[in-house]
C-alpha cells in the first residue's frame, strides 16, 4: 500500500468509522510529526535515508535487529535475536533496554499507548511495498 492509501485508511479509523479499530490501528500522521520531533534526530526514514546516529528504520516491521547494512551496531543490537514486531517495537519504544539489555539507543520511552500505536502507523508506511 502507498503512503497516501495508509494515510486514507488512517483518517478512516480516526474519524471512528470502525469504532474501537481506531485506537489499535494509529494515526500515522499524528506518527510521523511524532517521529520528526523524537525520533528524527538520530533516525530516517524514507527513500533517500540514510544511516546517522542511529539505523535507517524502513521495513523495519519483520526484520531481524541489527541487521541493515552499512551500520556500526552495538554488540548486544547484534546478538540479541531479536525479530521487530509491533510487540518488541512498542516494549522497544516503550524501554529499549527492557528489550535489548546494552543497546547503544539512549532514550528515555515513551509509555503513552496511543502515541507508540501512531509512531508504528507511520513506520508502517516504510514496508517494502
Ligand atoms: C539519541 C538517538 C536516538 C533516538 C532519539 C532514537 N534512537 Fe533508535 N537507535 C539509536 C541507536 C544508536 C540505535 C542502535 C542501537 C544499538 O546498536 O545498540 C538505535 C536502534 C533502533 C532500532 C533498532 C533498529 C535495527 O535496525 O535493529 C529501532 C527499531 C529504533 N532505534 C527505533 C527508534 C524509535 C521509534 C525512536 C523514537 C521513538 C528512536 N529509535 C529514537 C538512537 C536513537
Amino acid at each position: 500500500m502507498n503512503h497516501a492509501g495508509v494515510l486514507t485508511i488512517a483518517l478512516l479509523f480516526t474519524t471512528g468509522l470502525f469504532g474501537t479499530a481506531a485506537h489499535a490501528a494509529g494515526d500515522a500522521e499524528a506518527g510521523g510529526k511524532l517521529f520528526v520531533r523524537t525520533c528524527g534526530g538520530c533516525h530516517q526514514v524514507g527513500e533517500s535515508a540514510r544511516p546517522g546516529f542511529g539505523p535507517v528504520l524502513n521495513g523495519v516491521i519483520g526484520r531481524t535487529a541489527g541487521s541493515t547494512e552499512g551500520y556500526q551496531y552495538s554488540e548486544a543490537m547484534k546478538s540479541s535475536g531479536v525479530v521487530w514486531t509491533r510487540e518488541t517495537l512498542a516494549k522497544y519504544i516503550e524501554d529499549p533496554k527492557s528489550v535489548v539489555a546494552g543497546t547503544r539507543m539512549i532514550f528515555w520511552g515513551i509509555s503513552d499507548q496511543e502515541k507508540i500505536e501512531n509512531l508504528l502507523a507511520y513506520l508502517e508506511t516504510f514496508q517494502p511495498q
